[in-house]
Order: structure tokens, then sequence, then C-alpha cells
């Protein structure tokens, strides 16, 4: 390995100092490779040619953040937190250039639950999957949910830290939206709650992407009450028997649908997957279906009753039986490439556009789209309440591009098919600006300078909101203010973290 730069030496040997050496892991320990990769879910950043971090510090105690964020501060080696890995661009252990040396806070140890079934509450590490979480609420009651993301190997750090959302959006919104406390090591290495940190900073986390502000270590939520049966269906209308025509009809229905109904379409290949979850029995979810969007078809056949958790594995895992336990593997080696990008959609999108789609679909590379409705709670909330200001469109858009083999050449032409999409969608979705949801990070939409361009190593406000509107809108203003507040040096910086709000605005 290369001699790690002059500031990268000083910091290690601060760490070595303030921390046990079992948590410290640098390029020369023989298990650096497998630490780092260990919560990667995107094969393009295993790339040798990926920057990687000078250290991974992998947190036992909170003690251990606080020294790493201290020593980070004194020698000038930024620090990224990293929860379960799952940042579409890596930003949380690779950077795009090898300009400055950086750190990897791992926090997966840090995964704790403890649920307070009477108050209705838990405490949860940033550590912890949305698996942990969801199988944690479970074991303590059958009654009690948690309104967050499909992916059962999410990390609850970033995605409390991006918003959130899931099958229960449209009754109870944004898992951030049910934050009641955290606890974050903040630029100085202090450990401060809500009380501590004060409101605008408890309101910035809640949603202003992860990375900016600190490295929250625990989070308390509120849990949300769910049915002891709710009904599932999944229907496939394949292009050739009427889709377009549904996919259209869906834009209207699923976002009015009374908000214990969550519809969304998965489009793949020539084909568009119906996925419900309803927040009642089958009897239920098939009248409303015929009473609000008879042209699906759903039949009683078509429709299981189960329990939430048994529901969160069905989405997860696509099937009945599964074991609980599945929810708490926490994945190994990614095994695909990936690039996804996002949009929000206010007005409906004409059927010729949804017909020529899937003209997209035949050409190069496999792809998918997944319509996710808004609606319901959603459109109940300020956009202002938190920093995710998408709160009264249709429906989110995300398009995702995957494929399994290594390459240049094979990942710009999947790359590429991507983005011809997202192009070719500019008339039909939301303007000035253009939306984007913070967890579905896109470094198309704009990165902050190379450190040296940039005015005493403080990222350019002005260039940033090209992106920082698109994810936050009017919020991102906020968001910078409040970051120049906690935050003045920059030290929590990555290619799209939020900078500091200039004193002359
Ligand atoms: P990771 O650890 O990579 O962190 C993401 C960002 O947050 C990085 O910038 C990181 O530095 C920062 N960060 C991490 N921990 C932090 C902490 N403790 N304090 C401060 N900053 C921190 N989204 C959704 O809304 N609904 C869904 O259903 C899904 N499903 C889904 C499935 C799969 C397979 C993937 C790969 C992703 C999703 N997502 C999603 C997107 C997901 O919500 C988003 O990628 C989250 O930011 C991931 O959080 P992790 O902790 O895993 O990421």
């Amino acid at each position: 390995p290369a001699a790690p730069s002059s500031d990268a030496a000083s910091f290690l040997r601060c760490l070595a100092v303030d921390l046990p050496p079992q948590v410290v892991y640098t390029n020369a320990s023989p298990s650096y490779s497998s630490v780092l990769e260990s919560t990667i879910k995107n094969l393009l950043f295993v790339a040798p040619a990926t920057p990687t971090p000078v250290a991974i510090v992998a947190a036992a105690d909170a003690s251990h953040v606080q020294a790493a964020v201290r020593c980070g501060a004194r020698h000038g080696v930024r620090v990224r937190p990293r929860s379960g890995g799952h940042d579409y661009e890596g930003l949380s252990y690779r950077a795009l250039s090898a300009a400055r040396p950086f750190a990897v806070v791992d926090l997966a140890a840090l995964r704790a639950v403890r649920v307070d079934a009477g108050r209705r509450t838990a405490w949860v590490g940033s550590g912890a999957t949305l698996g942990e979480l969801y199988y944690a609420i479970a074991n303590r009651s059958a009654r009690l949910g948690f309104p967050g993301g499909v992916g059962p190997t999410v990390g609850v750090g970033g995605h409390l830290s991006g918003g959130g959302f899931g099958l229960l959006l449209r009754k109870h919104g944004l898992a951030a939206d049910h934050v009641v406390d955290a606890v974050i090591v903040d630029a100085e290495g202090r450990l401060l709650d809500r009380a501590a940190m004060g409101e605008d900073l408890f309101w910035a986390i809640r949603g202003g992407g992860g990375g900016s502000f600190g490295v929250v270590l625990r989070w308390k939520l509120r849990l949300v009450r769910v049915p002891a049966t709710v009904a599932v269906f999944t229907v496939h209308r394949p292009r050739n028997q009427s889709a377009t025509a549904l996919v259209t009809r869906w834009q209207r229905v699923a976002p009015a649908l009374p908000r214990d109904v969550f519809l969304r379409v998965v489009l793949q290949n020539q084909d568009a997957q119906f996925e419900s979850l309803y927040l009642g029995t089958c009897a239920g979810l098939v009248a409303t279906m015929a009473g609000r969007f008879p042209e699906l078809g759903v039949t009683p056949r078509d429709c299981i009753e189960m329990t939430w958790i048994e529901s969160v594995l069905y989405f997860a895992f696509y099937g009945t039986g599964k074991p609980r336990e599945l929810l708490l593997d926490r994945g190994t080696r990614p095994e695909r490439y990936f690039k996804a990008k996002s949009d929000y959609v206010s007005e409906p999108v004409p059927s010729h556009v949804w017909e020529s789609a899937w003209s997209w679909f035949l050409k190069d590379g496999a792809g998918l789209l997944i319509l996710d409705p808004y609606g319901g709670r959603m459109g109940g909330v300020s956009p202002l309440a938190t920093p995710f200001p998408h709160r009264r469109e249709l429906f989110n858009l995300q398009y995702y591009g995957f494929w399994f083999e290594n390459g240049t050449e094979v990942s710009e032409k999947h790359i590429g098919w991507i983005r011809g999409l997202h192009r070719e969608m500019e008339p039909y979705v939301s303007k000035n600006p253009r939306g984007a949801y913070v967890n579905y990070r896109d470094l198309d939409l704009g990165v902050n300078g190379d450190y040296d361009d940039d005015d005493g190593g403080v990222s350019g406000y002005e260039k940033a909101r090209a992106w920082g509107e698109m994810y936050f809108k009017v919020n991102f203003e906020r968001l910078a203010a409040v970051k120049a507040k906690v935050d003045p040096h920059d030290f929590f910086r990555n290619e799209q973290s939020i900078p500091p709000l200039p004193s002359s605005r």
C-alpha cells in the first residue's frame, strides 16, 4: 500500500493513541478490504480504482466515534459515517477524488434495538438494518410496526437521514416523520441529544441527507399501530394486455385511494406489476379495487391475508412462508452493478409516453421503473415540516438499471440507458426545479467542487444549489443555514453534502 500523506499519518497516530487497536483498520490491516466491502451494495464501487479511506473505525461505542471525529478535525482528515452502506453512489465509503484523505466511521456494531411496546417507542442504533428494526418490533408486539423502506438490509442511519419511505407511506408518511429524539456526534466531537442539539439541527437530520451534519448514533422512534391482519396482492398485466392504459389510469387512482391502501407499479421487460398492501382484510381490499380501479380486475384469488411482519417479508423476498429470521440477514458481497435516478410526477404522464417507455426496455440494458404513489398522509404534512419537500406529488418515479458483467464498456452502456430514459422524461415530470429524492443519491445532478477550488476548503453554496434544490427545494437554504451554524468549517463533507450558507446571504 502507498504511504499515507502527512495529514493522514498524524491522523492515524491520533487514532492509535485514542482508540483500542481492534476497532481501527488501515490499509495495512489484513482484513481492511473485507471490512471495507462488508456493506458495499454496488459492484461499481468495489473497483480497485475507487479512492478508499485511510482508515475505517468500526465503532463499538459512542466514544470511538467522538475520538475519530476529534482526530479527524485536528489533522484535516474528514470522516464519512457509514451505517448500512446502501448509498447509491457509495458516498459513505468512497470519494470521487483521491486529492484528500478521508476516513470511514462504520456504525454496523452500534445496532441495538430497544422497543418499549407500552409507550409505542423504540431506540434504534444507526447501524441496525430496517430488517432488524422490523423484526425487533414484531417480536415485541404483533400490533406495532414502523413506516420505513422495503429493503431489509438498508441501514437505519442513512435511511432516516434522507427521509425514508415504504408501503406504509400513504397512511403514516415518512420514516423520518416518526423520529422523536436522536443522539449525534457533532463536528467538535460532542455527544448531543435533541434537547442539547436544538430544534434546527434536529430538523435538518430528519431528511436533509446523511453525511452533512454529524454522525447520528441512535434514534428514538414513534411506532405506529398495525392491524392484526393485512392484505396483499401482486398482479401482472403485460403490455399486450392493456398495461399502458392501466398505468395511465393508475396515476390518478393510486394517489387518491383511501390511505389504508398502497398500490405501486413496477415496470420491467414488457410487463406492469401492480403490488398492493392494505391495512385490513382481503374483503376490504378487493372491494376497494372493484370500486376505485375496476379496470385492474383484481379478484379474491389474487389476495392473501397475513400479519404485518409477514407482509414485510412478502415484499422483501417475494413470496409467502419465508422465515422471519431472513430479516436479520445483513447481506453479503454485492452481486450486481447498478445506477439509479429519480423523479417526482405532479401531473399524470400522457399515455403515449408510457407506450414509448416500453421500447426502452427492449433497448440495451436491463432496467426497471418503480412508481410509488404519494397522497394520503403525505398531503397533510407541510413541505417545510422536515427537509423533505416532495409532499404534494402524485408519485415518485425511480429508474433503476442493473447488470452483472464487469467492464467499462458494459457499465457505460447501462448508465447511458438510464440517463437517456431520464432525459426523455424531462417534459413530463416536476419542474423548476425538477425534483429528486436524496435517498436515491445521483451524482449526475451535480457535485461539490474539488476541495482546492473552494474558498477556505468550504464547498460552494451557489454551485450546490443546482442539485440541492432538486432534493430539498426551498428547504435547501435553511439546511445550509443550519450547516453554517453547526459545522462552519465543513468538516462533514462529501460530493453532495450540504455546504455552509455564506454569511453574506
Ligand atoms: P450509507 O451507510 O451508505 O449512508 C448513506 C448516506 O448517509 C451517506 O452519505 C452516509 O455518509 C450517511 N450516513 C450514514 N449513516 C449516517 C449516520 N448515522 N449519521 C449521519 N449520516 C449518516 N429508500 C427508501 O426510501 N425506501 C426503500 O424502500 C428503499 N429501498 C432500498 C433498497 C436497496 C437495495 C437500496 C440499495 C437502497 C434502498 N433505499 C430505499 C435507499 C436508502 O434509503 C438509502 O440508500 C439510504 O441512505 C441508505 O442508508 P444506509 O445507512 O444503508 O447507507
